[in-house]
């Protein structure tokens, strides 16, 4: 989290005075990947980065933003219907938007905003971006909208305004954190629980690749739309609901693509729940059976790894850890991995150096701590 003086000190300099801090969080994943937008289950925890914000009502209907991480500057008029052209502008601009249509009524504010989440890292410093100004929003203009709300005022600016038809995973959990607890949410009835995330013997820790291919086209929703074609034809809403068997029958009209897509997510659903079973069970040699399983069917299957990520899930396997595989929407970005305390400081060594050597890049450990949902700070 970026320090709250540093931020205050550049409300001062850009708007004069102060503004009210907020913060959400960024999150990790252990496991349900490509699931929320097919129904199904994920387990995601909110971390300790994530994006800040000092916001103050201007008494006008013009939003002032300024971006510290991109030093620039942008103003709208809350009532322009086409919004900035800059992506990360458009966030806010979005969320705005939004938020008046749920029935908040938003007016003009000051703002400056900026973070710690590594972007394009499958943290989602998007939906740190969303959920901070959400949350912010509806308290300063004393709005009603409850966590889930405001979470969904994120995913649809992500539809809306960005064009990414992703999940609700990434919002969800920046909106509902919990210190040292991950949360299984079920997609399809927006039900979750918390679970206590507090191993002994084990650490989190993502390895940053520092790549991101950007490819062709849209290849997040291009997965989406395959899910959503099988689940027609299987007959069901979403493939939450799509059984082993009625992927059998209709495996014939299927392409090969798509039936290993809507493999995976099935088998997605079923490793979730192994691993919710284990944490029960404090089995964290299982939840890293399950991480890699899930690792094999993403970069197989749903074909959303790349070489670098799979190098280091290798690199993992070879050094004993237990568990490895890609986190978030996949094409570069980061590993998450399970490791023994025994193991944590060599791995990351041996990963950094083996990296390097093969790819020239210097990549980045992140010890992963379990924080906090959005909130005034
Ligand atoms: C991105 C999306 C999420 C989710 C993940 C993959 O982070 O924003 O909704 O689909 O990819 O699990």
């Amino acid at each position: 989290m970026i320090k709250t003086d540093k931020l205050q000190q550049c409300f001062n300099t850009t708007f004069g005075g102060v503004g009210t801090p907020f913060f959400a969080p960024g999150r990790i994943n252990l496991i349900g990947e490509h699931t929320d937008y097919n129904g199904g289950f994920v387990f995601p925890g909110a971390i300790d980065m994530g994006i800040s914000a000092s916001i103050r009502p201007n008494g006008t209907d013009v939003v002032n933003l300024f971006a510290i991480d991109l030093n620039e500057k942008c103003s709208f008029n809350i009532h322009d219907n086409e919004g900035p052209s800059s992506t990360n502008f458009r966030y806010v601009y979005g969320v705005v938007r939004e938020m008046s249509a749920s029935g908040v009524t938003v007016h003009g504010f000051d703002a400056v905003y900026g973070g710690d989440v590594p972007l394009g890292a499958g943290m989602s410093s998007s939906a740190a971006l969303e959920c901070c100004f959400a949350f912010a929003l509806n308290k300063l203009f004393n709005g009603t909208l409850d966590l889930m709300q405001m979470a969904r005022i994120g995913q649809a600016t992500e539809h809306k305004y960005v064009g990414v038809k992703c999940g609700i995973m990434d919002q969800f959990a920046s909106m509902h954190g919990r210190d040292k607890a991950l949360m299984r949410l079920d997609c399809n009835s927006g039900e979750y629980q918390y679970f206590p995330w507090n191993p002994t013997d084990y650490r989190l820790v993502l390895i940053n690749s520092c790549v991101k291919h950007e490819l062709v086209g849209s290849p997040y929703n291009e997965r989406r739309e395959s899910c959503e074609h099988v689940a027609k034809l299987a007959g069901v809403d979403t493939l939450r609901d799509c059984s082993w068997d009625i992927l059998e029958k209709i495996k014939p009209q299927l392409s090969d693509q798509e039936y290993r897509r809507a493999r995976y997510v099935l088998g997605e659903t079923d490793r979730v729940m192994a691993v919710s079973d284990a944490l029960d069970n404090n089995d964290y040699e299982q939840v890293g059976q399950q991480m890699y399983l899930t690792h094999k069917g993403l970069k197989e299957d749903y074909e959303v790894s790349c070489e670098e990520i799979d190098f280091l899930v290798d690199i993992a396997k070879a050094s004993g850890v237990t568990g490895s595989r890609i986190m978030g929407g996949g094409f570069g970005g980061c590993t998450i991995n399970l490791v023994h305390n025994k193991l944590y400081d060599s791995f990351i060594a041996t990963a950094k150096e083996r990296f390097k050597q093969q790819f020239g890049i210097d990549c980045k450990a992140i010890p992963v701590v379990i924080g906090a949902g959005a909130r005034m700070i």
